[in-house]
Parts: C-alpha cells; structure tokens; sequence
C-alpha cells in the first residue's frame, strides 16, 4: 500500500469527486479526515472509509469562512498528529451568461472555488513545512485551462487555482512540498446534474460538451482520484507545479 502511516484531509469529500477521492486514498492505507459542509454525506463516508479498516474522522465546515477553516485544521492536527496530504475539491458552479450573472454569484464562485483553497493551504502550510514534508493537490477544471461557455467567472476562479499552485510549488519545493493540479472535464456527480438540469439550455450545452470529448463520455468519479492518488503518492515525488487533465481529450494543452 501506497500510503501506509499517511494522513489526508479532503475537502468537499462529503460526496462526487471528493468522496471517490477520499475512498481511494484510504484503500492505500491512509487515514481520512473529510471536510465538508454537508455534515450526513461526510459522515457517512468516514463510516465507509471505517468499513475499510482505516481511522476516519468528517468535519463539518463552510470551507469560505476562514476562521472554521483554520478550526478545522486545528481540529485533525489535534486529532491525527499530523497531515501528510491535502486534496481540495469542494467547488461550486451555476451555468449562465456573464452578462446576465450579478456581483453575488462572482463572490460565491470565487469563494467556493478560489478563496477556500487559500484558506486551506495557508492553514496547513506551516505544519508541512515544520516537517519539511507534504503533497497537495487542488482539484481545477478543464474549464480552468481553456475557458468554458456560460462559466467565464468559474474558469477564472479555476484559472486561478492553477496559477497559485504553480506559484506556490516554486516557493515551496525547499520544503519538500508538492503542490499539483488535476482537471476533471465533465464528471458524473451531483455537481454536474444541477447544473444540467438548470434549464433546457443548459443540458444541451452540457451535451454538446459530451459530443466535443473524443471519449464521448463523462468520467467516473473515481476515474478523476487515481489521477490525485498518483500525484500523492511516492512515485510522484519529483511531480510539482502539473496540471493533469482528466477528461476524455477534452483539452489536450
Ligand atoms: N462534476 C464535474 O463535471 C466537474 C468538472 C470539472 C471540475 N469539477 C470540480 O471538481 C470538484 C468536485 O466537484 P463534484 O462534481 O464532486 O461536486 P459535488 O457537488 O458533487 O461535490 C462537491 C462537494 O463540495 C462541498 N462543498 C461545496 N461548497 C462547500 C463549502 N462552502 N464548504 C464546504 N464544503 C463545500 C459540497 O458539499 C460537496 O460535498 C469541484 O472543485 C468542481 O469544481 C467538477
């Protein structure tokens, strides 16, 4: 096993991306703290992760308030004693034309997608670096690489986790610290049947996105955490600053 003795806190691991994604790091034999908003999903996979004979603990926290968020780090350093792995994957998104969306929309798309992602890491940073030790990956999206239509202020927030984890994985690599991205395109979770399902308009798009993959197909969830498991593990030791798309080919830059 791949990550014996590792502990991991996955953000937005309540359900979807982040939910496979806990999953997979537990059956590699690393203990899981789960932070999310929605307190019965993220118990409910700590029972699943416990199922796997793994330590689990799931918090609940608004990851756009900083202070719960600083809370929760406290609370699973407390806990574990340590935290060897961060993945972020909360996220949020409403389709619709820029010029339509009013400054409340932006502020909650750059919150959710962006901002909890610096509250995470600044959080943690300074016991990785304690430690000289630590992998984190931010989850993006497709969408963050070559713009997406009706998600000009997600692909901007998502845009802007790429640029900040490159950044970050310069300043932090004295440390011994990774810092990747993984792109999901379009995934099959409950993120992707709200926003299908918005109105008539919005499922064709998402359709024609489907038509525009060479895969011609949305991914699984857990298609989306062995990219992350790689990236966490040994074998990636030498990885930082990627970004890795998976997508079917939605984009291939
Ligand atoms: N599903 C897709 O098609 C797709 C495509 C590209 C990128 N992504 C990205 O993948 C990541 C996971 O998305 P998903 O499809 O699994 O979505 P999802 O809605 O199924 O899961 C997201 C999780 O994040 C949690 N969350 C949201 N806001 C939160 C907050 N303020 N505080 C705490 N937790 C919060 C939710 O409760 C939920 O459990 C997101 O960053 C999303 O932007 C998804």
């Amino acid at each position: 096993m791949r990550l014996e003795g590792k502990t991991a806190l996955v953000t937005g691991g309540g359900r979807g991306i982040g939910r496979a994604i806990a999953l997979a790091l537990a059956r590699e034999g690393a203990q899981i703290a789960v932070g999310d908003i929605l307190k019965e999903e993220a118990a409910a996979v700590r029972e699943e992760i416990k199922g796997l004979g793994r330590k689990a603990l799931a918090y609940q926290v608004d990851l756009t308030q900083r202070a719960q968020v600083e809370r929760m780090i406290e609370f699973v350093l407390a806990q574990f004693g340590q935290i060897d792995i961060l993945v972020n994957s909360a996220g949020w998104d409403r389709l619709e034309p820029f010029v339509e969306s009013n400054e409340e929309t932006w502020e909650r798309i750059l919150a959710i997608n962006f901002k909890s992602v610096l509250y995470t890491v600044k959080a943690v940073l300074p016991h990785m670096i304690s430690r000289a030790s630590g992998k984190i990956v931010n989850i993006s999206s497709d969408a963050g690489r070559s713009g997406s239509t009706w998600e000009a202020v997600y692909s901007g927030a998502k845009g802007a986790v790429i640029a900040f984890s490159k950044s970050l994985a310069r300043e932090v690599a004295r440390y011994k610290i990774n810092v990747n991205v993984v792109c999901p395109g379009l995934t099959d979770t409950a993120l992707l049947q709200a926003v299908r399902s918005q109105s008539p308009e919005t499922e064709k798009l998402i359709d024609a996105i489907i038509k525009a993959t060479p895969w011609r197909r949305v991914a699984k969830p857990e298609e989306v955490a062995e990219a992350v498991l790689f990236l966490v593990s040994p074998g990636a030791d030498f990885i930082t600053g990627q970004t890795l798309s998976v997508s079917g080919g939605l984009t291939m830059i």
